[in-house]
């Protein structure tokens, strides 16, 4: 049994590689082991937010993680900012986090420079919010995807460092990588993350989309000419992508795939793929509009991971305050 500790933020609506890459992950996660899932709200607003559309995007993560499968006996889901301490640990961490090492995250360069001079601080100090994140629930394993490993190892330094500087307060926590490390990417842009914020929308597979969008977003997935199936993902990234979303939905190898496709082209190939990805969402799909229905549901569920969180998080922040003379008693 380990502490397990993961987020999304509510940045936009949840893509099939937030689905593959981590959300799946989540559910398997969940049986024998502590499990906190946060839906990290104060991580989203690093970029602007409409407030409307972002109170909305919370309420419709909460019901897409236990549409996904999520069980709140045996979860905690919760919304950040209604736990307090994570603001209060990410001030901490950012005090003992350098400059230099937070401007070398690729996430801040990629993020950055999108915003010409109006680059919020926000974004610079994104890694030390995520490392309060994790260390307050006393976290072990966090399951996250490959883009993610460097904030890992961050969080891991600045545990590190605190313990270092104030005494033995933090668990070093590791990072799970999903199995078969699905990373999906963009459809329009294959060597490039496929992202919820995109505003691209052929780029992009949403959970939430209809089964003719999704076949159409994949039957217009950028590839090649060569018509071939195979896996290079060099020089051929656009139908390895494809490849990488059938192997994460189905198991099956690079090889077995590459062998199954031999003579047939590429329309065979998207429009199976598609097939696998609509029957992959389609119960989540189902799931997830009877939830979200149920407003009070749904409300009881997050209330109730938030008083269970704050339980466990106030009493991490207050041994980080007595170390380091933050408070009277
Ligand atoms: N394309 C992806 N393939 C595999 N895993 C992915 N994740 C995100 N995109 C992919 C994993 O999803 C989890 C939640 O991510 P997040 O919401 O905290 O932020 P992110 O990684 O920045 O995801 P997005 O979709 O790209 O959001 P925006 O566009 O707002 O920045 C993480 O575990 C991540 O690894």
């Amino acid at each position: 049994m380990a502490v397990i500790f993961s987020g999304i933020q509510p940045s936009g609506e949840l893509t099939l590689g937030n689905y593959l890459g981590a959300l799946r992950n989540f559910v398997n996660l969940q049986d024998h082991n502590e499990a906190y899932y946060c839906i990290v709200n104060q991580h989203a607003i690093t970029v602007p937010q409409d407030p409307k559309e972002l109170f909305q995007r919370t309420r419709s993560l909460a019901a897409l993680y236990l549409a996904a499968g999520l069980d709140p006996e045996k979860s905690i889901l919760f919304v950040q900012s209604e736990v307090p301490e994570h603001v209060k640990l990410g001030w901490v961490m950012t005090t003992i986090s350098y400059v230099g090492e937070l401007e070398r995250m690729t996430q801040y360069k990629d993020k950055s420079q999108k915003r010409g001079d109006s680059i919020p601080a926000g974004l610079l100090t994104y890694p030390p919010l995520m490392a309060a994140d994790i260390l307050l629930y006393g976290t072990e394993l966090v399951p996250v995807g490959e883009d993610q490993r460097q904030h890992m190892e961050l969080t891991r330094d600045l545990a590190q460092r605190f313990n270092r500087i104030y005494g033995e307060t933090f668990v070093i926590p590791s990072i799970q990588l999903v199995e078969g490390g699905a990373r999906v990417m963009s459809l329009q842009e294959p060597t490039k993350k496929m992202s919820k914020s995109d505003d691209n929308q052929n780029a992009t597979i949403r959970l939430l989309d209809a089964p003719d969008v999704i076949l159409k977003k994949l039957k217009r997935a950028q590839t090649d000419s060569d018509n071939r199936v195979y896996y290079d993902k060099d020089n051929k990234p656009g139908i390895s992508n494809l490849m990488g979303i059938y192997r994460a939905i189905t198991n099956d190898s690079y090889e077995h795939i590459e062998a199954l496709y031999e003579g047939k082209g590429y329309g065979d190939f998207k429009k199976d793929v598609a097939e696998l990805v609509i029957s992959a969402l389609e119960p989540i799909q189902q799931r997830y509009y009877e939830l979200i229905e149920d407003r009070d549901q749904l409300d009881a569920i997050l209330d109730e991971g938030a008083e269970k969180a704050h339980k466990k998080a106030s009493a991490m922040y207050r041994k980080v305050e007595q170390a380091m003379g933050l408070c009277r008693n």
